[in-house]
């Protein structure tokens, strides 16, 4: 009775499974793990969750893109070169004396000096390319740091 209960389901499902993949749902339990369906919603989420994963590892790359040391990677290859011992009277890096004055005008006022340029420092520093973001965190590297 059982044996034979279960050979018409798994007829049905296979008769049914191969005139019209569509009705297989009807098939029960037996075969119901093994409709494209199931297995597709089954392989999904694998696959979205990969997809998320990857573009959650690309998103924050693109939308912030400056890394933690954006600034100091600046100041090293381009500002360095004269602020580092203050060539053409330059404000030495992190030196106290040299950047009191300057900081009174805050970031944004010394950002604005950076940008335009100012006696013998160049516009930008030289960072043609440098966005004022990446200024900015050059600037907020070589001032005195806050203790
Ligand atoms: C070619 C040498 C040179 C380079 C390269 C250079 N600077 Fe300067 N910088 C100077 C000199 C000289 C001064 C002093 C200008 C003055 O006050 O007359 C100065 C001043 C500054 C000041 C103070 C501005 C103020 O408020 O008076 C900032 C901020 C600054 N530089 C940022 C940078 C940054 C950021 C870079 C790198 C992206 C950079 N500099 C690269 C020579 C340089």
């Amino acid at each position: 009775m059982m044996v034979r209960k279960f050979t018409t389901l798994l007829v049905n499902c296979l008769v049914l499974f191969g005139v019209h993949s569509l009705s297989y749902a009807g098939c029960g339990d037996i075969t119901d793990s093994m409709t494209p369906e199931a297995i597709f919603s089954r392989i999904k989420p694998v696959g979205i969750v990969e997809a998320e994963g990857g573009m959650v590892a690309a998103a924050p790359s693109a939308a912030t893109e400056l890394s933690a040391t954006a600034g100091e990677d600046r100041y090293k290859s381009t500002c360095a070169v004269c602020h580092e011992t203050g060539v053409g009277g330059a404000p030495k890096f992190r030196n106290e004396a040299d950047w009191k004055v300057r900081m009174e005008a805050g970031i944004d006022g010394m950002l604005a000096i950076a940008i335009k340029g100012k006696g013998a420092m160049p516009p930008k520093g030289t960072c043609m390319q440098c966005s004022d973001q990446e200024l900015k965190l050059a600037i907020e590297h070589m001032i005195p740091q806050k203790k």
